[in-house]
């Protein structure tokens, strides 16, 4: 049943941080996991590279494949490269889209077997591409497509199943209580929500409120996601949605260390340093040389993106991003990013603001 209703009240922060709670493991079915921060699947974005380099920082965190679309994989009968999970990569979730139960079945069958620890279901996807073929967050208006899916993933899988998705498709439509309640009757173990209608998009401020209400009515764990870019701001959802964790998305965009940071401020009370300049720089390069060794130069042409997302906060800046948006041979960007290098570690140590404040 579709629901309209305005936002509630937005409670105000409490200053008690849930730390005894939020330091143990999250139980996702019968899967632990030893962290309660989460890397967002991220399509460009979230493959084998970046997610070395996030695992570094935050090694027990649950990272996220790009989507996968299962009939694609099923029918092609080999798995897709943004299905690989390199050999003690875990904890990983491959993330599926589609709204064909069958495929979804058979796909996440092969992602187990490629290393998936959890299967996710993709319910929130808003482009209408994916939309108008019966996927993403069009399944929020079809709940009873999105319990057969779940039910046949079930059936089909031992590992457990999650499901991410939105608060609703637009404002008219905010469905996420009916709907988070008819996803864990049908079984799944673990909900993400992006506080976000579709319409939304990717605009407009998370509306973490209804993450509370979708909380207090469920048993299975309910984790936050949406404008988590920094620690204060995954303590601020913690608080106001009362969650048992948080997912970083576009904050990790040319930032892998985000997902350790707060992991590791929930585990400690203690903030890590700031990487520097210099050690963003850094992790830019080696991101370009994995995206070239793992891709070639499709890498390359993807490096672009990442390379404008790294290169911020310092005189110079703009014109770096300008040139590795051009670059064509790893040896091009490599050299421009080894000359900044140079530059900036004779000045003094100069520190990155976090990237969305
Ligand atoms: C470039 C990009 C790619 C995304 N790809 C996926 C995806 O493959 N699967 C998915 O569930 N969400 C995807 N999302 C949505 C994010 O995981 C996340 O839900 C959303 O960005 C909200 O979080 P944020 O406000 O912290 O960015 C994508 C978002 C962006 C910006």
């Amino acid at each position: 049943m579709l629901m309209s209703s305005p936002d509630p009240p937005l409670p105000l922060p409490q200053l008690s941080l849930r730390r005894s709670v939020l330091s143990t493991p999250l139980e996702i079915g019968s899967f632990a996991v030893n962290s309660r921060v989460l890397q967002s699947p991220l399509s460009g974005v979230t493959d084998l590279v970046f997610r070395r380099l996030v695992r570094r920082y935050a090694p027990d965190s649950m990272l996220y494949t790009e989507m996968v679309h299962a009939s694609q994989v099923c029918r092609a009968r080999k798995l897709a490269k943004v299905m690989d999970v390199a050999p003690g990569e875990q904890p990983i979730s491959v993330q599926l889209f589609d709204c064909r139960p069958h495929f979804l079945a058979e796909a996440a069958q092969m992602a187990v077997a490629e290393g998936a620890n959890t299967i996710d279901l993709n319910m929130g996807c808003p482009v209408n591409k994916i939309t108008k073929k019966g996927g993403g967050s069009s399944l929020l208006r079809d709940p009873d497509t999105a319990v057969a899916i779940v039910k046949a993933v079930v059936a089909a899988v031992k590992v457990p199943v999650t499901v991410k998705t939105r608060i609703g498709w637009n404002d008219d439509e905010i469905n996420i209580l009916d709907f988070a309640i008819r996803m864990q009757d049908a079984g799944i173990q673990m909900i993400t929500i992006h506080a976000r209608t579709r319409a939304q998009g990717y605009h407009g401020l998370a509306r973490w409120q209804w993450i509370r209400r979708v909380k207090n009515q469920l048993s299975i764990p309910v984790i936050a996601n949406g404008d988590i870019v920094s620690i204060e701001s995954a303590i601020a959802c913690l608080e106001i949605t009362d969650a048992d964790g948080v997912m970083c998305s576009r904050g990790t965009l040319g930032y892998p260390y985000l997902v350790g940071e707060i992991d590791h401020f929930l585990k400690t009370g203690q903030r890590r340093p700031l990487p520097t300049i210099v050690e963003r720089l850094q992790s830019a390069r080696e991101h370009l040389q994995g995206l070239w060794h793992y891709k070639g130069i499709k890498g390359i042409h993807q490096a672009r993106k990442h390379m404008t997302w790294y290169v911020k906060g310092f005189t110079g800046a703009a014109e770096l991003r300008d040139k590795l948006c051009q670059i064509n041979t790893v040896e091009e960007g490599t050299a421009l990013l080894d000359r900044t290098i140079c530059h900036l570690s004779t000045k003094p140590k100069s520190y990155n603001k976090k990237p969305r404040e």
